[in-house]
């Protein structure tokens, strides 16, 4: 499938996809063409058995500097509600496998919002996080009062959220919002990296470690924790358990199939 705002890179590595947000002269702002694009190639991507994680990038001046503020600038509260950009965010929360974001630049309000929505977040330098919207007479609407807490605690997200000051991507690591910060030349490198990693396992194990996370989210510790213990008991079912139990034993690396 041909997309006009986003780049979709089947194999960036072996059982690694990428998929580069591609409005560059607009800092890639997320217009909702753009995010459903998104939406459509990453579900494809969570269908095709070729694709193990999957890696989001911008460029180097931008990942994305949030939504498309002259698409909503003229908007009323119904037509927002009508539009409901949200449920695209939505369906890519639901993406089973992982996601990784490689930001360089800006990741401001919806482009902030959207590397909280993937699974680790990998960035240069250079990058700056930061939900901005207070400025322009709104609130983040798409996680950023919600995840951005979660990840950084109040203090650091209420000044954010408020102040609509940037920070670093060091401080960004240093608050447990980011999970590297490497030079420049190496955000996309080192997020492939990541994903290679990711890959090695077994998908299954993968999907069901990944959604269990999440459910800690949204959930009490008594009913996290059962979640987690039956997706831990399920994947005594899979032939990856076998493989990965007997190749420890046996001290080999294991081959898992996705069984
Ligand atoms: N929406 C639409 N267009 C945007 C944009 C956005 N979010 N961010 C940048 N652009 C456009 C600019 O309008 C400009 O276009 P023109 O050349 O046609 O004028 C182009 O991208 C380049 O931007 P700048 O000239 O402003 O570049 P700069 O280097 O001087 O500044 C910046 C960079 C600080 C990121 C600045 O562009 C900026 O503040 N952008 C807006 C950031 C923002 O407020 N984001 C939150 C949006 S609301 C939201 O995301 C809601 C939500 O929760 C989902």
């Amino acid at each position: 499938m041909s997309y006009e705002f986003i780049l979709v890179h089947e194999e960036l590595a072996p059982f690694v996809a990428g998929v580069q947000l591609n409005r560059p002269k607009e800092l890639n702002a997320l217009n909702l063409q753009l995010m459903s694009e998104l939406r459509s190639a990453l579900e494809d991507l969570d269908a095709n058995d070729a694709v193990r994680a999957i890696v989001i990038f911008g460029n180097e001046r931008a990942f994305a500097a949030g939504a498309d503020i002259k698409q909503m600038a003229g908007k009323g509260a119904i037509d927002m509600l009508k539009i409901d950009q949200f449920s695209t965010w939505d369906s890519i929360r639901r993406i089973k496998k992982p996601i990784i974001a490689a930001v360089s630049g800006f990741a401001l309000g919806g482009g902030c919002e959207l590397t909280m929505l993937c699974d680790m977040i990998v960035a240069s330098e250079t990058a700056q996080f930061g939900q901005p919207e207070i400025n322009i007479g709104v609130m983040p609407g798409a996680g950023g009062t919600q995840r951005l807490t979660k990840a950084v605690g109040k203090a650091r997200a209420m000044e954010m959220v408020l102040t609509g000051n940037f920070i670093s991507a060091e401080e960004a690591k240093e608050a447990g919002l980011i999970n590297k910060v490497v030079p420049v030349e190496l955000f996309l490198d080192e997020a492939i990296k990541l994903a290679k990693r990711v890959a090695e396992k077994s998908p299954i194990a993968i999907q069901l470690a990944k959604e269990s996370v999440l459910k800690s989210f949204d959930s009490g510790l008594q009913e996290g924790l059962f979640f987690e213990r039956k997706n831990f008991y399920t994947l005594f079912a899979t032939e990856d358990q076998k493989e990965g139990m007997a190749a420890f034993i046996e001290k080999r690396k294991p081959d898992f199939k996705n069984k």
